[in-house]
């Protein structure tokens, strides 16, 4: 019996599979394919304080390497994703993570305080990362000193712990990293997608209304699993990461090189099975590699220096 526990602060894992912010919404329409019940956690999508219907269209275009999206935090706003989406999500047996966006100081506080007071909500994920939007996400998570403020103030207004998705829009990941880590965040998950822009081959033009967008998909594993490894050996604080994850043994490979759990994003358009059918090849990937329990899969890629840097 393989054991796919996994014990994060303010989380109790049933498994280390989840599905990435933005990419599951609020989880209704694959509640309708199988039980939610069966996730380690579901990450909700932004939600700010008051509803924002997003950037204009196209915003999300096909690259020859991963999909570009400038989506903009579209969501129904902070009242409505208590009512309905979370009330929702509370009848399934399953911890909920709430990614919280905003364009001041101020709104990211006001949106954590509220969240963070409802039941089923057990740990907030502060978006401070989105290229998307020109009033807010990434110019909170670019500046170690602007990110650890807000995450100061979030974890001083949050009643659950609080994990900080960092950029990969940065030219020094560590600082940043480690400011949010002595600000006092629970936790980081990595990474958010990578500014990219695809042009229309017919007109020349960019295809995204916002001419730019984040990208994601398989290309970005090797940006991700180099970012997580850069972290994973200067911090101590759990890490959730996500970024191509598409198979077991993408799975595998983040927890290899020090991710405590694993988020599945744009997969899910191809499969919205896919954290499913994961946590259902989780426990013969372990096997076969001789491991009884996800933890001891856990920062096997550092084995020798990691434990000499403790
Ligand atoms: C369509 C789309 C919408 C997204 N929306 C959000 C969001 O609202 N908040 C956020 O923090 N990340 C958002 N992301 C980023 C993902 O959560 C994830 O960090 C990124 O896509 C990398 O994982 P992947 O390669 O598995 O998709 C979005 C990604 C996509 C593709």
């Amino acid at each position: 019996m393989i054991n796919l526990a996994v014990q994060l602060p303010g989380l109790s894992l049933k498994n280390p599979i989840m599905p990435a912010s933005g990419c599951f919404s609020f989880g209704r329409e694959i509640g309708e394919l199988y039980d939610l019940s069966k996730l380690g956690a579901v990450i909700t999508k932004a939600t700010t304080q008051h509803p924002r219907i997003g950037n204009a269209t196209p915003r999300v275009a096909e690259s020859s390497s991963g999909m570009l999206n400038a989506i903009g935090l579209q969501n129904p706003g902070v009242e409505q994703v208590v009512s309905e989406e979370l009330k929702r999500l509370a009848s399934y047996d399953v911890p909920v993570i709430v990614n919280v966006a905003g364009s001041s100081l101020e709104e990211y506080v006001e949106v954590a305080s509220v969240v963070s007071k409802i039941s089923n909500v057990h740990a907030i994920e502060l978006n401070i990362s989105c290229p998307n939007v020109k009033d807010g996400g990434i110019i909170f998570g670019t500046d170690a000193l602007v990110a650890a403020e807000l995450t100061k103030a979030v974890v001083a207004a949050s009643s659950v712990p609080v994990y900080v998705k960092l950029s990969p829009n940065v030219t020094s990941i560590v600082p940043i990293a480690k400011a949010i880590e002595e600000a006092g965040a629970s936790g980081l998950t990595m990474i958010n997608t990578l500014l990219g822009m695809e042009l229309d081959r017919k007109t020349g033009k960019p295809i995204l209304a916002n001419r730019t967008g984040g990208l994601s998909g398989p290309a970005i594993k090797p940006i991700a699993i180099r970012l997580i490894d850069e972290v994973r050996r200067n911090t101590s604080i759990p890490i959730i990461a996500m970024g191509g994850v598409e198979t077991v043994q993408d799975v595998i490979d983040y927890l290899s090189i020090g991710a405590n759990a694993v988020a599945v994003g744009t997969a899910h358009f191809k499969n919205p099975w896919i954290c499913s059918e994961l946590i259902d090849q989780l426990p013969e990937a372990l096997a076969s590699l001789g491991y009884s329990s996800v933890e001891q899969c856990i920062g096997r890629s550092h084995d020798h220096e990691y434990l000499l840097s403790r």
